[in-house]
C-alpha cells in the first residue's frame, strides 16, 4: 500500500504484504526490534482531591519484530498507561520511545502510522456506523480511497452484516471487534491490543486469537495485555510483567516456566487409597476429588520415582499417573507476591 507517512520498507498490509519476516523459513523477525522503550516515566497530574499519581516508574523494555510479546501486571501496573504512551494518546513524563525505529518525539506521524491500537475503553462515536468508522479512521490515517479495505477488514473481524448499523445497537462483543477494526484500517507491522478478551464470549476470543495469529504469521508484531494467564501462555513467544510501574521480569514464556520448580504428580489409585501414606520428605500430599493423589514436589529435591516407590510401598496399586506443569499463573504469583512481601503498595 502506498503509504501516507512515508513508513519504511517491511510493513505488511493486512492479508500478507511485503514485509515476510516470518515466510523466510526463519520463523523469527528480522534481527530488529519493533518498540524500543528506553527511562519511560509516567506521573499523572493532581486532579481534584487526588494526589499526583506515578504509573510508571522508570521502564526500559525492547519488543522484537514479528514476536508476540505479552505485557502482563496486577490491576493498576501500568500497562494501559504504557501502551498508550505507545499509541500517543497520553504523552509521557519522561524517557524515550521509539516505534518501528521512529523515536515517537522527533518522528510522531511516522511513528503513529506504525502501531495500530485496540484500546482497553472502547471509544467508537455511538452515531456512526461501521463503515463510516472505519472510512473516518482511514481518512484520519491519510489512507487513500482507492485503497481503503473497509469490507475486507470488516469480514475479517465478522462484521460485514454490520457495516451500516448505529454503532450504538451494536452489542459490547462487536465493539470490541469494530476496536479491532479500527486497529487495522491502515495496516500497521505492530498492532496492540489491550485486554482484547475481557468480557467477551468464546466465539469471539476464538475469533480474535485467530486472526491474531494470522497476523502474526503475515509479519505483524502483536503486542498484547490480558489477565488470561493460560491465553498468554499460548499466544506469546515472550512475556513482560510490570508491576507497581516497573518492570520485574522479561523474558521468553518458556524460560518463565522454566523457573517455576514445583510439579505436581498426579495418582490415582485401583480402588480406595489408604487413609495414611508416607510421602517423601518435603512432598506435599492432597487428596483430590475423585480419589487421584496429588503430590506436589520440587524437582530439585524430589524425582516423580521416589513418590511412586512410597505410594507403592504404601501398599496401593496405580491405575493411573499424569503430571502437572507449572503455569504462567505460578510464575506470575510468584513473582509479583515476592515483590508486595518486599516493598508494600502505598
Ligand atoms: N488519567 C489518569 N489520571 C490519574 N491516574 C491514572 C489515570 N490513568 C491511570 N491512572 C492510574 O495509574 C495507575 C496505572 O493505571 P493503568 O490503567 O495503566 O493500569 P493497568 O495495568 O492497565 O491496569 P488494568 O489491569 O486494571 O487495566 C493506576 O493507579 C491508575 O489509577
Ligand atoms: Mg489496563
Amino acid at each position: 500500500m502506498t503509504c501516507p507517512f512515508g513508513l519504511p520498507d517491511g510493513i505488511p498490509a493486512l492479508g500478507g504484504g511485503p514485509d515476510n519476516s516470518k515466510r523466510d523459513g526463519s520463523g523469527k523477525g528480522m534481527g530488529e526490534n519493533a518498540i524500543e522503550i528506553e527511562g519511560v516515566t509516567k506521573t499523572y497530574a493532581a486532579a481534584g482531591n487526588q494526589p499526583p499519581k506515578e504509573a510508571l516508574a522508570g521502564i526500559d523494555l525492547t519488543i522484537p519484530r514479528g514476536s508476540v510479546f505479552g505485557l502482563l501486571g496486577p490491576n493498576g501496573a501500568g500497562k494501559s498507561t504504557l501502551i498508550n504512551i505507545l499509541a500517543g494518546l497520553v504523552v509521557k513524563s519522561s524517557g524515550s520511545v521509539r516505534i518501528w525505529g521512529f523515536d515517537q518525539d522527533k518522528n510522531p506521524r511516522q511513528s503513529r502510522a506504525s502501531i495500530g491500537v485496540m484500546p482497553q475503553e472502547p471509544n467508537i462515536d455511538p452515531f456512526f456506523t461501521p463503515g463510516a468508522l472505519l472510512d473516518v479512521q482511514a481518512g484520519l490515517y491519510g489512507v487513500p480511497k482507492g485503497e481503503r479495505r473497509t469490507d475486507e477488514i470488516l469480514a475479517m473481524v465478522g462484521l460485514s452484516d454490520k457495516k451500516d448499523a448505529y454503532a450504538r445497537h451494536l452489542s459490547g462483543g462487536m465493539r470490541r471487534r469494530l476496536l479491532l477494526a479500527k486497529a487495522l484500517v491502515h495496516a500497521p507491522p505492530i498492532l496492540v491490543l489491550d485486554e482484547p478478551t475481557a468480557g467477551v464470549d468464546i466465539e469471539l476470543r476464538q475469533m480474535l486469537w485467530g486472526q491474531v495469529r494470522k497476523l502474526n504469521e503475515a509479519g505483524t508484531t502483536i503486542i498484547l495485555t490480558t489477565h488470561y494467564l493460560e491465553e498468554a501462555e499460548e499466544m506469546c513467544d515472550e512475556i513482560a510483567i510490570i508491576h507497581h510501574g516497573s518492570l520485574l521480569v522479561r523474558d521468553t514464556t518458556s524460560a518463565l516456566l522454566s523457573t517455576i520448580d514445583s510439579r505436581t504428580l498426579l495418582i490415582t489409585p485401583d480402588g480406595d487409597a489408604p487413609s495414611t501414606i508416607t510421602a517423601p520428605e518435603g512432598v506435599d500430599l492432597d487428596r483430590r476429588k475423585g480419589g487421584a493423589l496429588a503430590f506436589t514436589y520440587r524437582r530439585a529435591q524430589t524425582s516423580p520415582g521416589d513418590i511412586i516407590d512410597a505410594v507403592r510401598a504404601s501398599g496401593i496399586t496405580i491405575r493411573d499417573i499424569a503430571i502437572e506443569e507449572a503455569h504462567l499463573e505460578d510464575v506470575f504469583l510468584t513473582l509479583t507476591r515476592a515483590q508486595d512481601a518486599e516493598a508494600p503498595a502505598a
